[in-house]
């Protein structure tokens, strides 16, 4: 008897545990969304007590930064007036490694932070080694040239008699981690002692130089702990909350985030913003379409054909200009007024004169364009909002 009602209390227990779980299962399926968008809403915000900490803090992802180089086949012929033809090399991958520190939280809901970089070269993942030759132009005599420009005569002839002396040429064969990480060269002396604080090189010169162990600079950005709305946006960079690299306020204004991370629950009518340290310059990435990663599904938002347009194809790009031909971008101010121009690779997206003026360029979307695969977790169906989390892929940085 005395087990057939414990069997019976056994039973009712259980009823109840069902009945509670069916209510439970209930109120579950009516509250979860707003339990995720709640759990959302907290865990993204920038506060030592979030879930999600530990990873803006230091990026759990695997970062690769994957370099091509464009190997010169023609230099001799080049200086008689030819046409340039070039070899694409690589990929070199390097595995980037980043952590933010020196974090402080002002009182006016916003964090300060600097985010260090290393790099590691990943011979598996690569097509060669770093120690591939590479013939490519002389940035430094470029730049030398560029800056003697506007200098008196005395100063050309000391620099023409220093490249003829140094026999520096205007291509250069060097090493892939040369090129990257830095080479001795006695003309940054000269240089550094007749253009005082123009270069901001002193013992090697790359063009990754300064970027292992190094940061971009100090960020301010808002945390969305007491008011959400301008979550992850930066607020200062290096405490200017413009820069002055170009010649309109609207270029030189700084948009968007540091580029990691974005405030969640996008739709395909967001876009993406952020300032780019190394471009100089804040960037948009608009949606084109929906996919799936590996199961996840994502959002893809790309460049617009107007990124690198000039000044007379889409006016508000006005003030990057002096121009040339649409689809690259003068980055000389920022860049101690070196010669340099930022592009998709191959001159994607850009007039075709560029791509037809040297042999071996072949523009493509699937290969050259920019885009970043976001990923959204629908907690409604398929028209529910999406969560915006870490950025899982990144591709092509111009160059
Ligand atoms: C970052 O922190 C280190 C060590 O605490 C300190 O030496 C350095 O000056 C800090 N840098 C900035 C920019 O605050
Ligand atoms: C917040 O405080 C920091 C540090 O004092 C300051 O640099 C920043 O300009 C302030 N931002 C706003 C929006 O008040
Ligand atoms: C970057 O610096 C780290 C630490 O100094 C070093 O181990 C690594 O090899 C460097 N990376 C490159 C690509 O030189
Ligand atoms: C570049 O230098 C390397 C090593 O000195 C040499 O083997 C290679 O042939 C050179 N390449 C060209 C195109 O001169
Ligand atoms: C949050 O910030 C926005 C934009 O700065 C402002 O318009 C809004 O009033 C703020 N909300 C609260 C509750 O402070
Ligand atoms: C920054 O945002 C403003 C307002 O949305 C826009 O007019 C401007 O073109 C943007 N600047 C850059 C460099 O993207
Ligand atoms: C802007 O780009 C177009 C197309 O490439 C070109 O025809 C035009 O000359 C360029 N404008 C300037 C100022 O160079
Ligand atoms: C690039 O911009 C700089 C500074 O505005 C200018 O001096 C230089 O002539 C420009 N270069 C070209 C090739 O247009």
């Amino acid at each position: 008897m005395g087990s057939h009602s414990r069997a019976r209390r056994v039973a009712a227990a259980l009823g109840f545990a069902g009945l509670l779980c069916a209510v439970l299962g209930v109120i579950m399926i009516v509250m979860v969304p707003s339990i995720i968008k709640q759990q959302v809403l907290k865990n993204v915000r920038i506060d030592p007590s979030s879930l999600s900490f530990n990873m803006w803090k230091e990026i759990p992802v695997p970062f690769y930064l994957s370099v091509y180089f464009f190997d010169v086949v023609n230099p001799k012929e080049i200086l008689q007036g030819q046409k340039p033809r070039v070899q694409e090399r690589g990929p070199y991958v390097y595995r980037e490694f980043r952590h933010k520190s020196n974090i402080t939280f002002n009182d006016n809901d916003t964090v300060s932070f600097l985010e260090y970089r290393s790099f590691q070269f990943q011979p598996d993942k690569s097509r060669g080694l770093e120690s591939d030759s590479i013939v490519m132009p002389n940035i430094l005599v470029l730049s030398a040239a560029m800056m003697m420009e506007n200098g008196p005569m005395s100063l050309k002839l000391i620099m023409t008699l220093a490249f003829s002396t140094l026999g520096e040429r205007a291509f250069m064969n060097r090493t892939v981690s040369e090129i990257m990480w830095g080479y001795e060269d006695p003309l940054i002396h000269i240089i550094n002692k007749y253009f005082p604080n123009t270069f901001p090189f002193k013992g090697k010169f790359g063009l990754f130089a300064e970027l292992n162990n190094s940061d971009s600079g100090l960020f301010t950005v808002f945390t969305g702990v007491k008011n959400f709305s301008r979550i992850h946006l930066v607020d200062k960079w290096n405490g200017i909350s413009k820069v002055n690299f170009w010649h309109s306020d609207q270029c030189n204004m700084i948009n968007g985030t540091s580029g990691q991370m974005w405030a969640p629950f996008m739709t395909p009518e967001s876009s993406l913003e952020f300032y780019s340290p190394e471009a100089c310059r804040s960037m948009k990435l608009i949606y084109k379409e929906q996919g799936v990663f590996e199961g996840i599904p994502t959002f893809r938002f790309v460049a617009p054909n107007t990124l690198f347009a000039n000044g007379s194809i889409y006016p508000p790009n006005e003030g990057f200009c002096p121009c040339r031909e649409s689809g690259i971008q003068n980055v000389s101010t920022c860049r101690f007024n070196a010669p340099l121009f930022l592009s998709h690779p191959h001159f994607y997206n850009a007039d075709p004169v560029l791509a037809e003026a040297v042999s071996g360029l072949h523009p493509n979307p699937e290969e050259h364009s920019l885009f970043l695969d976001i990923h959204p977790t629908n907690w409604e169906d398929r028209a529910g909002d999406p969560a915006t989390d870490v950025v899982w892929r990144e591709r092509g940085n111009g160059g």
